[in-house]
């Protein structure tokens, strides 16, 4: 029988990966397979069910290590699912992320021909995410993993990407990632921040409705859909040394490039919010989590503390939206699971050392199109929404050499200008995470 919460959140349904907080730090491993064979891959998918966590969040996430599952359309495809059942899915998955790449701004270096193979082919079937407080642990996931496919013939490893956090939580750029997270209603995960009610389960599972009182489009028949999400990976690869370089060309002294890449961001390195800690970081704030989201921008409609531009403020603008705009920040909501890969830059060096490094971004909601890709391309990628269309994010959007951010600052404001690209899109999937027990009627098809 599964376990619901008061809510009738089924939890021992939902893959742990999507609503589950992570330990920290972790070690992690991204694999994509293909399925070259539709009888070994519903094999590995009926191995992959007894392995998969689900259920409640334990009280202590460092004890934990878990795997999760999700499929391309691709890969469901790979699998037999009939095709009334394909249809059914969001027409934005059905495209795949390569399709729908000029819409997302990833062209020129960005774009799917420049793209790290297999990202974005019909290659790319079967995503599998491991994650582990420590790398010892992980190996024992992994191991369990491999078992699961290492000798099934038809079924091929083609990408792996491994993963970490940090002790100090810090990325590539040298902030702290993975603070803002939504409140899921029933799901007993607390949020981070108590100014925000929690938001309704739909957003985030299908199945349970969403913060419009409706039902999400689901894929059919439900027990393939009920306790599914759709996730979102992104390959972004990070170019330290050009961000520090810049900050370096753009201000008189450290403490004013730390200011700025500050304002850039919306938080200090510490994870300390500009809109809490306008003029230096403190790192105390940085490490509280009872303190470091409690925020909104309310007070600071002109953004004098935390620039309207600023990265965070622009993916979730919480109470600073014009009412005009009639935007609800709570459709545009997402639970984030990004995570670094490659070697960090070593403090203080401004040289390039041709590593690849940065995060891979992972989005989890049940609406690819009003979250995740509204926010990329109308809040990262434009500037309309807060009256400066002529700028894009400036840590991560589609900079191109001409953009800018405004800084506002008494008594005259200032502004970044000629703002590089930051980030390169190396590559990425939209995918269906399924629950426990659609996984189990994947493996079951017979067709
Ligand atoms: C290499 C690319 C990226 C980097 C380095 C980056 C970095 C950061 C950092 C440092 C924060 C502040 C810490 C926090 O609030 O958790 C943040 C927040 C956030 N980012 Fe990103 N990010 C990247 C890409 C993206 C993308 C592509 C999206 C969405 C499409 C996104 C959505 C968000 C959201 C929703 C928040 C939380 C805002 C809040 O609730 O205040 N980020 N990011």
């Amino acid at each position: 029988m599964t376990a619901t919460t008061p809510s009738g959140l089924e939890l021992d349904d939902i893959q742990s990966g999507a609503l589950h907080p992570r330990p920290s730090p972790y070690a992690g491993r991204h694999l994509l397979l293909r399925i070259d064979d539709r009888a070994a891959g519903r094999e590995l998918v009926r191995r992959l069910h007894g392995i998969v966590d689900a259920g409640r969040p334990s009280s202590d996430p460092a004890g934990d290590a878990w795997l999760t599952v999700a499929f391309t359309y691709q890969g469901l495809k790979a699998l037999g699912v009939p095709e009334a059942s394909l249809e059914s899915f969001a027409p934005q998955f059905k495209e795949g992320m390569a399709a729908r790449a000029g819409l997302l701004g990833d062209v020129g270096d960005n774009g799917p021909a420049n793209w790290e193979k297999p990202l974005g082919t019909p290659d790319v079937h079967v995503a599998l995410a491991a994650l582990s407080p420590d790398a010892a642990r992980l190996e024992a996931v992994a191991e369990q993993a491999r078992r699961g496919y290492a000798d099934l013939r038809g079924v091929e490893v083609i990408w792996r990407q491994d993963c970490y956090q940090l002790p100090n939580e810090r990325t590539s750029f040298g902030f702290k990632d993975g603070i803002g997270q939504p409140a899921v209603e029933g799901s007993g995960i607390a949020g981070s921040n108590p100014r925000e009610p929690p938001i309704k389960p739909g957003e985030f599972i299908l199945g349970y409705p969403d913060e419009t009182g409706a039902l999400p489009p689901m894929p059919t028949p439900e027990v393939l859909g009920r306790n599914g999400t759709y996730v979102v990976f992104r390959k972004l690869h990070t170019r330290v040394a050009a961000y520090r370089q810049y900050l370096q060309a753009k201000t008189a002294s450290r403490a004013q490039a730390a200011l700025m890449g500050a304002k850039m961001v919306g938080r200090w390195p510490s994870g300390a919010p500009l809109a809490l800690s306008p003029d230096r970081d403190d790192p105390a704030l940085g490490a509280d989590p009872q303190r470091n989201n409690a925020f909104s921008y309310g007070d600071d409609p002109r953004g004098f503390k935390c620039p309207a531009g600023a990265h965070a403020r622009r993916a979730n603008p919480r109470d600073a939206l014009d009412a005009e705009m009639l935007t609800d920040v709570r459709l545009h909501r997402m639970i984030r699971r990004g995570t670094s890969y490659g070697p960090m830059l070593p403090e203080g060096q401004l040289e390039d050392d041709g590593a690849d490094r940065g995060i891979v971004f992972v989005f989890v909601g049940t609406h690819l199109d009003r979250q995740f890709e509204f926010v990329k391309t109308q809040w990262l990628n434009d500037g309309i929404f807060i009256g400066t269309p002529a700028e894009k994010d400036p840590l991560v959007g589609p900079n191109d050499g001409t953009t800018a951010l405004t800084v506002p600052h008494r008594p005259i404001r200032r502004r970044l200008q000629e703002l590089p690209p930051f980030v390169v899109t190396r590559g990425g999937e939209y995918c269906f995470a399924p629950g426990m027990r659609a996984l189990r009627w994947l493996a079951e098809l017979e067709n």
